[in-house]
């Protein structure tokens, strides 16, 4: 029988990855101002992204969950949100009509914020400072003051985090996501490019559907599908003060719920089962994730799904595995099988940016033809077992950026100075993000055919 939970119970474990504030009256005054801010998120939406998640647990949805590494203060404004947004819609247009399967879009906005390190700290000309680790803990800048970490980020990580859920929302629902306007979501660096055209194609064949549709009576005004979407927000959940702080109980169902976000996930170095992270999420209702690596055993994950999912609840848990391109098709089977054997419904996601990491120059870096080989292997592995490969997970954004090396509008080693922005891995850019798209919708259109054959045999 597991302990009490509280929204506090975690402080009494063991934690990893989190800063040693040097002012602990500064801290409490923080804490005790997000505490008396509004939820970022309303429980009932949560709700619905979980129902949302079930059916992609049950085979019925697809789940696209996409955005920054880290948010920063410094790249905040509404031409980065619109295009992130933008670039996610195209990518759903692409799954859907590939997969004839609703997409569940989930953005890493609006709160992902907080980062682990693989180093507390950090050498460069041989002077040492404590490792960045997200603009809601301390500064990016190599200097001593930068890098002591301040709680007050969390109360302007806060007011980011709201302004870029009111645009997100205002997006989705205000007319922007309408598919009439599929055309309009075009990038202008992605019009030129195959992919631009490819897309082109597709936007003018749902045009001509949508005629006919309003032709039969289904507009935009009659038909709330047609005018709006539905997008929700997610980040790791790695910084528990701040987490702590924005959990409130539901007052329609009595629940706790994590109100910073309508879905966490727990990084990969976080995830001790005994330690603080796990206590804190396993007690809030929202849907929740896990990163699983190559170093995750059958039973090491069986025992993580028993403390998140106790119920298991479809939709609930998401587990996002991130083995890299060539272990995926040794690692990933023995978990997929372990988790069927006993019955267990979640949802299966592919993080191929993780573990495919490398270093070019003084560049992290990712190359595109690993990314793919990573997302390519965990849709074989899934085909072989018969299970849905249910969604991915990748770190991307709307601009032209050149973080990531390769894909069709090539992108050099030599180049990736050029507008290399992100505050910590390197990201899909639109190009290289749509390309994915179409990958993917091409492996999901395989994945229904032998479906509706294995129909037709039985
Ligand atoms: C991340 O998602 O940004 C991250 C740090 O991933 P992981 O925990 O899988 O390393
Ligand atoms: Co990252």
């Amino acid at each position: 029988m597991p302990e009490t939970w509280t929204p506090t119970s975690w402080r009494a474990k063991p934690i990893c990855q989190v800063p040693t504030y040097p002012d602990a009256q500064r801290l409490a005054t923080a804490e005790a101002e997000l505490a008396s801010y509004p939820p970022l998120v309303f429980a009932g939406e949560a709700r619905r992204l979980k129902a949302g998640l079930g059916n992609v647990a049950a085979g019925k949805a697809f789940l696209l969950q996409g955005g920054d590494c880290a948010e920063s203060f410094a790249e905040f404004s509404a031409n980065n949100i619109r295009d992130t947004f933008r670039v996610m819609l195209q990518m759903a247009v692409v799954l859907t009509y590939g997969a004839a399967m609703p997409v569940v879009k989930v953005g890493r906005m609006g709160g992902q914020f907080a980062k682990p390190r693989s180093a507390d700290t950090e050498v460069i000309d041989g002077i040492e400072l404590p490792s960045y680790r997200g603009d809601i803990v301390n500064g990016i800048d190599f200097t001593p003051e930068a890098r002591i970490p301040d709680p007050m980020r969390m109360v302007r990580a806060y007011n980011q985090s709201a302004a870029t859920l009111n645009l997100l929302r205002a997006f989705a629902q205000g007319g922007y996501a309408d598919l009439h306007k599929v055309h309009q979501w075009t990038l202008g660096c992605v019009a030129g490019s195959l992919q631009g055209k490819l897309y082109q194609d597709l936007a003018n064949r749902l045009s001509e559907t949508l005629a006919f549709m309003g032709a039969c009576g289904m507009t935009s005004e009659t038909t709330p599908q047609i005018r709006e979407t539905e997008f929700f927000t997610s980040h790791e959940a790695l910084l528990l003060e701040y987490e702590q702080a924005l959990t409130r109980v539901d007052s329609t169902s009595g629940d706790w719920y994590d109100c910073s976000a309508h879905m966490l996930w727990i990084g990969e170095r976080t995830r001790q089962l005994d330690g603080a992270h796990i206590e804190f999420l396993r007690g809030v209702k929202n849907p929740v994730g896990f990163k699983a690596g190559p170093g995750m055993s059958p039973d090491d994950l069986l025992r993580l799904v028993d403390a998140l999912n106790p119920d298991n609840e479809p939709g609930r848990l998401t587990v996002i595995t991130r083995m890299g391109a060539e272990k995926v098709e040794e690692k990933l089977p023995a978990l997929v099988r372990a988790v069927a054997r006993e019955g267990r419904h979640l949802v299966w996601s592919c993080d191929p940016m993780h573990a495919n990491t490398v270093k070019a120059g003084s560049y992290k870096t990712r190359e595109f033809d690993r990314i793919l080989a990573e997302v390519k292997a965990f849709f074989a592995v899934h085909k072989a077992e018969g299970t849905h490969a249910g969604g991915v997970h990748f770190e991307m954004t709307g601009q032209d950026v050149t973080e990531c090396v390769g894909g069709s509008k090539a992108v050099t080693e030599a180049r990736l100075g050029d507008r290399y922005h992100t505050h910590c891995d390197p990201r899909l850019n639109a190009n290289q993000a749509l390309e994915l798209a179409f990958l993917i919708a091409d492996a999901l259109k395989v994945e229904r055919a032998a479906q509706s054959a294995d129909r037709a045999a039985s």
